[in-house]
């Protein structure tokens, strides 16, 4: 067996039913489900429709550069979403099955395990296929705490320039999960500062970028580079996809978006590891890209919904609306640093699951900056999540 598995960390999904084996939840009570941030809301007809009219697809191998077509639907939307953005459809952009599958297979074609020390970098808290795509690749990984203090940005600084130097990739996520939090124009200046230097690939987990709450949409890492005058986009790949913006988590549809000199091996990686995208579901993609208005109504649904949540909830936990993405980092610390047994509680006395925050970070500098901490994911119907909201304010009165 290839000995790199046995590296692999358990799942926080996995170490949350582990934990939560001996626990009944109050069966009084309708369980209420904000653990996972799996997108629950309706799939557009459009893409459905489009989908059973092109069944035809099903009878032909599909290229994994992807239909032209599909190639040019995607840069038409980058250049509609990123003002000032261009992006050659033919040689810098390659349409992926979902961002995680990409994220993963990246990390397998940029990383070089000969090098001693090959390093990933990543933020924590963190999405854990970054994690497991480095120890995978037969790098090491090295996490970068969030600071609650400045918008849960990671601090930079604080990285020695000798892991810099090691550093082959590094992950951000922006929108954050779990934070919520959006890159500023300082950081990306920062950051392709740190990459011309040391020469690491950014890779920029972009999934949530359609989900905001501030007037204007979140700022992208490609828009970023462009303002910047990087319109090569030198060590940058962007990866965004169609799961939370449609609706489509079963779809399996997305892309990457960047550097050429990146996506030319990434393209020959993909070849080999047979990750064509299905013809039938190109097809829907070019149908979802090139539709705005369901993507407005989704917002809007979100929007609702963390405007009617939030406030009840900041009456009993340090809360906040985040910029953007559809999760709430609450902090509830003052009531206990064990953020496992306060979510334990809280399953058993109301029937409300929630994801400790411990569990989507690791202890880095001494600190693991997801303790006291609790990750809610807003994807069920308005009325469940304010239902699991009233749950939880009796909840921590009671405490
Ligand atoms: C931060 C982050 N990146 C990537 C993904 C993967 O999404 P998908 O593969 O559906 O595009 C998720 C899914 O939850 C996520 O939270």
């Amino acid at each position: 067996m290839n000995p790199l598995l046995a590296k692999l960390h358990p799942y926080p999904f996995e170490r949350l039913r582990a934990l939560t084996k001996g626990i009944t939840p109050n069966p009084a009570l309708k369980p209420i489900a904000l653990g996972i941030g799996e997108p629950k809301h309706a799939t557009p007809e459009l893409i459905k429709r489009a989908l059973a009219d092109n069944l035809a697809g099903l009878a032909s191998y599909p290229a994994t550069a992807g239909e032209p077509a599909l190639r040019e639907a995607i840069v038409g939307w980058l250049a509609r979403r990123y003002a000032g953005v261009k992006v050659d459809p033919a040689t810098q952009v390659l349409p992926v099955g979902g961002s995680r599958e990409a994220l993963f297979a990246l990390a397998q074609t940029v990383i070089d395990p000969t090098k001693p020390g090959a390093t990933v970098l990543c933020p924590n808290p963190f999405y854990q296929i970054y994690e497991g795509a480095a120890l995978l690749a037969g790098a090491q990984t090295a996490f970068v705490n969030s600071d609650p203090a400045r918008n849960f940005a990671a601090d930079w600084d604080s990285v020695p320039d000798d892991v810099w130097a090691r550093t082959q990739l590094l992950y951000v996520c922006s929108p954050g999960n779990p934070t919520g939090a959006v890159m500023p124009m300082a950081e990306w200046q920062r950051l392709f500062e740190l990459s011309d230097r040391f020469g690491f690939v950014i890779a920029s987990d972009e999934c949530y970028s359609e989900i905001y709450f501030r007037d204007e949409p979140p700022l992208g890492s490609l828009q970023a580079a462009t303002a910047l005058g990087r319109t090569d986009f030198r060590n940058l790949i962007a990866f965004t996809s169609l799961s939370k913006r449609s609706n489509v988590p079963g779809m399996r549809s997305g892309f990457v978006a960047g550097d050429a000199a990146l996506i030319k091996p990434f393209l020959l990686y993909r070849t080999y590891h047979g990750s064509a995208m299905n013809p039938v579901v190109q097809q829907a993609s070019i149908a979802a890209w090139n539709d705005e208005a369901h993507v407005v109504d989704n917002r809007a649904l979100y929007r609702r919904k963390f405007m009617q949540v939030t406030p009840v909830l900041a009456k009993v936990m340090k809360v906040a609306l985040p910029d953007a993405g559809f999760y709430l980092w609450a902090d509830v610390s003052h009531i206990t640093r064990d953020d496992v047994a306060f979510a334990l509680g809280l399953l058993a006395q109301y029937n409300v699951a929630v994801l400790p925050g411990s569990l989507l970070a690791r202890e880095s500098n001494g600190l693991n900056p997801g303790a006291g901490r609790i990750r809610l994911a807003l994807v069920a119907p308005a009325e469940e999540c304010l239902e699991a909201a009233y749950r939880i304010v009796s909840y921590i009165r009671g405490l």
